[in-house]
């Protein structure tokens, strides 16, 4: 093939599946939380590659990690362990509450391990009739079959044939709905401990207490999927750690690798043995690459300095957009914690979140969307507070040629 072929966005459409419609626009490098272009030219990473990207692009300590371990070894598969994978597993249980870890490769399969472990679990403890599984309207959970049935959107997981059975869901923030679906035979509950995809909706204090509590009652499994608020994303480590409710299980991806796909399933010992030697497995699962890149993420954000950091900037921005609302009253609301936040479009802007993120990509700053009406900002935890008064402003100037 030649190297003079044009590698363009209409490539795309000749080459690709077409289950995605990316932007027209092709980053090809980036610095901390600014990206270039083909054509040299340079964004605002308010994104984070959907809150992916904690330490921006390119952050010394990644580079230097994988660098190193490019140099050691890549790969092994699961016949034998590896030290970075070992380390990382040491520090993700010396700081949480769980004692055991499987590694997966992204968010969908490390859920699909929690999902399995909890029926595997449920089957072992008290027999096959205890296999329901209750999840969340507008929860998302990825896209293997199992965890999109999970996810409480029949539209990801409709038009695939026969769906996983016995899963429920329930409404998000209402307790009553998910007393009315819990019972003796449910094994797990599984939900986001603030939902992302579904349109940045934090719960209650009652609702997360209420839903443990619901899970003692009926001796099942309380599932946190953390991919998207974990590591440092709400301003903790993890965001059970600041809501005062401990998961039985729970899983992480995303932000763990800082850009390197790598997954986690963490849990109890006792949870744990349930999956014995043979019951499930991944070849790249902690491949030592991945692992070494996101020791050194963990080691990176696991600091008071970027966590309170995170609080602070989080600040930064909301202030900022009340700013820009004040003057053009487009959002209803901001909302959100730490540097997950959601835009609200108000009653004037239903349905019209992709064209401010449009707009926004146009005067440089790279935005994302939950949902049709919700503008999202995810961005690095360590984004320089200089780059997001940057963004911002650029981020008004795509406001105002939308507002009305
Ligand atoms: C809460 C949550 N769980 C799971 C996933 C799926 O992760 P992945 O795309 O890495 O499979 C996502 C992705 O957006 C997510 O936000």
């Amino acid at each position: 093939m030649s190297n003079h072929m044009p590698v363009n966005r209409a490539l795309f459409d000749d080459v690709m599946v077409p289950n995605y419609a990316p932007s027209a626009v092709i980053p090809v490098r980036g610095q901390g939380s600014r990206v270039w272009d083909q054509q040299d030219r340079e964004y605002i990473d308010f994104a984070g590659g959907i809150a992916v990207n904690c330490l921006g692009h390119c952050h010394p300590a990644l580079v230097g990690a994988l660098t190193e371990q490019a140099n050691k070894i890549w790969h092994l598969s699961n016949v034998m362990t590896n030290e970075p994978a070992l380390r990382l597993a040491k520090k993700l249980t010396d700081n949480t509450f769980a004692d055991k870890v499987y590694f997966a490769n992204s968010g969908a399969e490390s859920n699909e391990a929690a999902l399995k472990l909890a029926r595997r679990w449920a089957l072992d403890n008290y027999g096959a009739e205890k296999s329901q599984i209750i999840a969340f309207k507008q929860g998302f959970h990825g896209r293997t079959f199992f965890t999109v049935t999970v996810g409480g959107q029949a539209a990801y997981s409709d038009g695939f044939g026969p769906k996983p059975g016995d899963i429920v869901h329930a409404e998000y923030n209402n307790l009553d709905s998910v007393k009315a679906l819990i019972s003796d035979k449910t094994c797990a509950v599984v939900m986001e401990p603030l939902q992302g995809e579904g349109g940045i909706v934090t719960p209650t204090d009652e609702f997360a207490k209420g839903v443990r509590e619901l899970c003692n009652e009926h001796n099942a499994l309380l599932v946190f999927d953390e991919v998207q608020t974990g590591v440092g994303r709400l301003g903790e480590l993890y965001a059970y750690m600041d809501l005062g409710v401990t998961p039985d299980i729970l899983t992480t991806a995303k932000a763990l690798g800082g850009g390197f796909p790598i997954g986690a399933m963490i849990t109890t010992t006792d949870i744990a043995k349930h999956l014995k030697i043979g019951t499930h497995g991944s070849t790249y699962g902690g491949n030592p690459l991945a692992c070494a890149v996101a020791e050194a993420a963990f080691d990176t954000v696991n600091t008071p300095e970027v966590l309170n950091g995170v609080k602070a900037k989080a600040q930064v921005y909301v202030d900022g957009l009340n700013a820009i609302n004040e003057k053009y009253h487009v959002f209803s609301e901001i909302r959100g914690k730490g540097l997950l936040i959601g835009a609200v479009l108000n009653e004037n802007y239903q349905g019209k979140a992709k064209d401010f993120l449009n707009a926004a990509m146009e005067e440089g700053v790279m935005t994302l969307v939950a949902g049709a009406n919700i503008v999202r900002f995810a961005p690095s935890l360590v984004i320089p507070n200089e780059d997001i008064i940057e963004g911002l402003a650029r981020f008004e100037k795509a406001v105002a040629k939308l507002a009305k």
